[in-house]
C-alpha cells in the first residue's frame, strides 16, 4: 500500500492539522510505503511573500519531524523538488472538465474569504491530483475538508485511464471520523485563515491566553450542564487528555459546580503536556538544521525517481513519447 499526503506551508501548524492529518499520517507509516510532502507550489495560490514561504517550509519540516515523521519509514520532501509534478498537471488538466473544478467548495470558500481568484487557485485540485497520481498512491490521509479534492483526483484518473488506457492507480481518501473536523477557539473549523487556531508548538503564554479567552456561555458554575459533550473545551480536551480523564472532567461539568475557568486551565495543562516530548524533539532539530535539509534532499531524490517512472508511463500512454 502506498500512502501519500501533503500539507501547505501557509502558516504555523495547529491542532486541526495535527489530529486531522499529521497524526493519522504518522500512524500510517507502519502500514505501507509513505510519501509525505510540503506543498509549497500549492501555497503560491494564497501566500505571496517569498521569505515567509521559505520560513514556513522549514517550520513545517521541523513540526512534522518533531511530531513523529520517521525518515526511515517515510519519504519526506518538498513538492517543488519534484518538478515532474507540474508537467503531469498539464496532462491531467486536459482531461479535467471545467464543471468538476467549478463545483469545488474549497475554491468557492477561498474566494469568499477574499483570496483573489487566480488561475492557479482554480486549478489547484489538478495539481493536487498530480501529487497523488504521480506516486501511484492508494491511500490519502486528510481532514474532511480535502475529501472532495481526492474525489476530483479519482475522477481525473478515471477519465485519463478511459482516454489513454490504464495508467493511474485510483486512490482513496482516508478520513478519521472522530477528528474529521477539529473545532477552533470560536467553534468553527480550526483553520489558519479563520484566526481561531491553537498552534502545536505555540509559545506558552500566548496559547494559555488563547485557551483562557475561549468564550463560554453565562450559566452559573453551580448549574448542571446536561450538554457538556458539546462544550468546546471538552471537545478539545478529548483530543489531548487520556480518555478516562476527559470523561471524568466532562461528568464534573455535567453535574455542575465545575467552573469554566478551571476547565480551560485543565485544557491548557493537558495540551502542554501532550506535546512536551515533541517540543523537546523540535528544539533538537532546530539546533541541527543541516540534518533537516539532508532529510528533505534525500526524500526529494527518492520521490523524484518514482515520479519520473509514472510520468514516463503517462507520456507514453498519451502519445507524447
Ligand atoms: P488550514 O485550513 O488551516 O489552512 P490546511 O488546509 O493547510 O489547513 O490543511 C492541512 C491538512 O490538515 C489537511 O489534510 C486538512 O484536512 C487538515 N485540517 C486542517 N484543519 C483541520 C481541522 N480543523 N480539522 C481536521 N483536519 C484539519
Ligand atoms: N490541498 C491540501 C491542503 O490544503 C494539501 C495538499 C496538496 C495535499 N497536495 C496534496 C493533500 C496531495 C493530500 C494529497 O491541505
Amino acid at each position: 500500500m502506498r500512502i501519500l499526503s501533503g500539507i501547505q506551508p501557509s502558516g504555523a501548524l495547529h491542532l486541526g492539522n495535527y489530529f486531522g492529518m499529521m497524526k493519522p499520517a504518522v500512524e500510517l507509516q507502519d502500514q505501507g510505503e509513505a510519501y509525505y510532502f510540503i506543498a509549497n507550489y500549492h501555497s503560491m495560490t494564497s501566500l505571496f511573500d517569498a521569505e515567509e514561504r521559505r520560513k514556513n517550509t522549514l517550520d513545517v519540516a521541523l513540526d512534522f519531524l518533531a511530531c513523529g515523521l520517521d525518515r526511515k519509514k517515510s519519504v519526506f520532501f518538498r513538492q517543488s523538488d519534484v518538478p515532474e509534478v507540474t508537467e503531469l498537471t498539464w496532462l491531467l488538466g486536459t482531461v479535467t472538465p471545467m464543471g468538476l473544478l467549478e463545483r469545488c467548495h474549497s475554491y468557492k470558500d477561498k474566494i469568499a474569504k477574499g483570496i483573489s481568484p487566480s488561475h492557479g487557485l482554480f486549478s489547484y485540485p489538478v495539481l493536487m491530483a498530480s501529487d497523488i497520481l504521480i506516486y501511484d498512491s492508494n491511500v490519502v490521509p486528510v481532514g474532511r475538508d480535502q475529501k472532495q479534492h481526492v474525489e476530483v483526483t479519482r475522477d481525473i484518473a478515471i477519465k485519463f485511464n478511459e482516454q489513454y488506457g490504464t495508467t493511474f492507480v485510483i486512490p482513496e481518501p482516508r478520513i478519521r471520523d472522530e477528528v474529521a473536523v477539529v473545532p477552533g477557539t470560536d467553534g468553527q473549523k480550526m483553520s489558519k485563515s479563520y484566526g481561531n487556531t491553537i498552534e502545536i508548538f505555540g509559545e506558552e503564554k500566548a496559547i494559555r491566553k488563547k485557551i483562557m479567552s475561549i468564550v463560554m456561555d453565562s450559566r452559573p458554575v453551580t448549574e448542571p450542564k446536561p450538554d457538556a459533550e458539546k462544550n468546546l473545551a471538552i471537545q478539545l480536551l478529548k483530543l489531548v487528555a487520556p480518555e478516562p480523564t476527559a470523561k471524568e472532567i466532562e461528568e464534573r461539568l455535567r453535574a455542575g459546580g465545575f467552573g469554566y475557568g478551571d476547565l480551560k486551565k485543565t485544557l491548557f495543562e493537558h495540551y502542554w503536556n501532550y506535546f512536551a516530548a515533541a517540543r523537546a524533539r523540535r528544539a533538537e532539530l532546530q539546533a541541527n538544521l543541516d540534518y533537516v535539509h539532508q532529510v528533505l534532499s534525500e526524500g526529494a531524490a527518492r520521490a523524484r525517481s518514482m515520479a519520473q517512472t509514472v510520468l514516463t508511463r503517462a507520456k507514453r500512454a498519451s502519445g507524447l513519447d
